[in-house]
């Protein structure tokens, strides 16, 4: 029997590769962009799995095209890109990789939370363009960090793990979500605030949920003008979430101290965007869960969900389960 044919759609991890290898014949698209969406659509046509990247946009149109495709399987927790109706409607499961990277994504959102509050790229930016100013009172001041008030939106894994981070700066940590937990209430001895109080309340603000469109600009002008003089916003979720507009608002306007973003719509932000102009914001290209031990591990779990798919078992992190009741 012919082993079936999957389609990577960047390089990663040789290990992960060398596992997929040994049940299916394995192409990669070599290159450091990600594939153009026409490569993608031809692609497709003749392949039993995908392991795709969030950069990827997996349209109705595109799991329409593909009439072999047994498995989606995308390095990354969110899959935004993916049209998950248009699989499950294939009946194709959708895998992703959750949890190996929370605490990975966590430790990035504090580093952002940390090198705003006090400043940090903007004194880079100014020493590297030899601008040593003389240590003085005033000189590049920022916000302390411990005992502050962090306000978390979106209370899952990677929420959790930053409020757990939090204890050891004394903070008081304040949550949103549509749920609310009360044992971890208990645990981590953090309190429920509906939307418009936490951000009333908070002296950081940090994003943690997932993106669907009814959460397109969740963050918009209105949650900024609520938000306290000087307050701190951490995005490292997805752009989509926020209204930028608004953003760059509340930025000259100084409504906020600063903002710190590891994600944008679009991405990649273009080179003559207003907010690049501004020392308070500190971007990022989308690298939270970077570590190469979380990429690896990440790899691992896109090739063994690929691997499942392929043989027709249940993937063991699967974004449409409902593609298995029906
Ligand atoms: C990164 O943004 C991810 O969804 O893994
Ligand atoms: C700062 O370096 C200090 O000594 O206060």
């Amino acid at each position: 029997m012919n082993k079936p044919i999957v389609w990577v759609t960047r390089t990663v991890d040789e290990p992960a590769v060398r596992k997929i290898s040994e049940v299916a014949e394995v192409e990669i698209w070599p290159a450091e962009n990600p594939p153009p969406p026409e490569v993608i659509l031809e692609k497709v046509q003749r392949v039993d799995g995908l392991l795709t990247m969030l950069t990827d946009a997996l349209t109705a149109a595109i799991i329409d095209n593909a009439p072999r495709l047994k498995v989606i399987s995308q390095m990354a927790v969110g899959f935004d890109n993916i049209d998950i109706e248009a699989a499950t409607r294939r009946g194709i499961p959708v895998g992703h990789t959750p949890g190996v990277l929370t605490e990975t994504t966590a430790d990035f959102a504090w580093a952002l939370l940390m090198a705003a509050a006090r400043r940090v790229a903007e004194a880079d930016r100014e020493v590297h363009q030899g601008i040593w100013r003389p240590w003085g009172p005033d000189v590049l001041t920022g916000v302390d960090v411990h005992g502050a008030t962090l306000g978390i939106i979106g209370f899952g894994r990677i929420g959790k793990a930053v409020a757990r981070r939090a204890i050891g700066f004394s903070m008081k940590v304040l949550y949103n979500d549509p749920k609310r937990d009360e044992a971890a209430e208990q645990e981590l001895g953090v309190e429920y605030r509906d939307l418009d109080r936490l951000l009333q309340e908070s002296d950081f603000i940090s994003l943690h949920t997932y993106y669907t469109p009814e959460y397109h600009h969740l963050i918009n002008r209105f949650c900024f003008e609520q938000m306290k003089d000087g307050a701190i916003f951490i995005n490292t979720a997805r752009g989509g979430l926020v209204d930028h507009q608004a953003l760059q608002w509340a930025l000259e306007s100084k409504k906020l101290a600063a903002a710190a973003l590891d994600v944008f719509e679009p991405e990649p932000i273009p080179r003559d965007h207003p907010l690049l102009q501004l020392p308070n914001l500190i971007i990022t290209p989308h690298i939270a869960s970077a570590s190469a031990r979380t990429r690896q591990k990440m790899a691992l779990i896109a090739a063994d969900n690929l691997i499942a798919g392929l043989r027709g078992e249940k993937l063991a992190y699967c974004a449409n389960p409902q593609v298995y009741h029906v």
